[in-house]
């Protein structure tokens, strides 16, 4: 069933565990996300970030994440991840996206408040969730090795930032970064307590990928409510492609399938590490 993004992550909230929320690119990525969760038993969430319309158009995943989340026997919200505009934001909720994220990161305060604000003004009128980030979640490609402190979140920042625009969930900046990590980092967890101590809204972590599984207990027991993953997606099924293939298999129509179950078997592990299973 479809469901919002705030009745999921209060829950998540209240029950020291975290959501995961998964990048799908494809109907057979969406589908091997959505019967993982089913598995599990355990709410999911279907996101698609504006930079991946190039290759997943919004308006072709839309229906396919909807009538997935509607068939489906656990709680779904279908998100968009990373809305770079209003414009963008506007345009996933008229396509049926009951949750968006407006990130105005690498906007000065000021100005990302006041777009984040619009954005939530917006949303709440027509029932829609909005998630906010605040503090820069930069990429592993160009950032990994570098001193991040300066773009961790602030937690005076964040108060306000919240009170002033209304946000449902935070995306936080607290060492982690988007891609591919060359060496596994490690997250200031010192500084996720503070936020969870001075916030009553669900914290996000972005760049779920490469994460420790002793980084990730530690958030998921601290604040966070849902966690993004889509680069560790995308190499499991491209290893289980790359798989099938080599061992000269030919049939197109057993390769869909094959993307299928590798995402599911992938969504299944985090659902365990996130302790969401069994939560529905
Ligand atoms: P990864 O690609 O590092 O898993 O990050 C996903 C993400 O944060 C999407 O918003």
């Amino acid at each position: 069933m479809l469901e919002s993004l705030k009745t999921i992550l209060s829950a998540a909230r209240e029950g020291h565990y975290a959501v995961g929320a998964f990048n799908c690119l494809s109907v057979e990525h969406a589908r091997g996300a959505v019967r993982a969760a089913e598995e599990e038993k355990s709410p999911i969430i279907l996101q698609l970030a504006e930079v991946q319309f190039p290759c997943a158009p919004i308006e072709l995943m839309a229906p396919v994440y909807l009538e997935l989340a509607r068939q489906a026997e656990v709680p779904v919200c279908v998100h968009l991840d990373h809305g770079q505009s209003f414009e963008t934001c506007a345009r996933a909720i008229k396509l049926g996206f009951n949750s968006v994220m407006f990130d105005g990161a690498s906007l000065p305060f000021e100005e990302n408040a006041r777009v984040t604000s619009e954005v939530v003004r917006m949303a709440k009128a027509v029932g829609v969730d909005v998630e906010a980030e605040l503090g820069r979640v930069g990429d592993a490609g160009t950032d990994e090795g570098k001193d991040l402190k300066d773009a961790f979140t602030d937690v005076g920042q964040a108060g306000l930032f919240v009170e002033r625009t209304g946000c449902d969930a935070l995306a936080i900046s607290i060492g982690n970064l988007h891609g591919r990590y060359i060496a596994t980092p490690k997250l200031n967890i010192t500084r996720l307590k503070e936020l969870k101590e001075a916030l009553s809204t669900p914290l996000v972590l972005h760049g779920g990928s490469g994460t420790s599984r002793e980084d990730f207990k530690s958030c998921i027991h601290n604040g966070i409510c849902k966690v993004n993953v889509a680069t560790t997606l995308q190499l499991a099924v491209m290893d289980a492609v790359k798989e099938y293939v080599s061992s000269g298999n030919t049939s197109y129509i057993d390769m869909k399938g094959v993307i299928e179950s590798a995402t599911e078997k992938q969504v299944r592990l985090f659902i365990d590490l996130f302790e969401s299973s069994g939560k529905v």
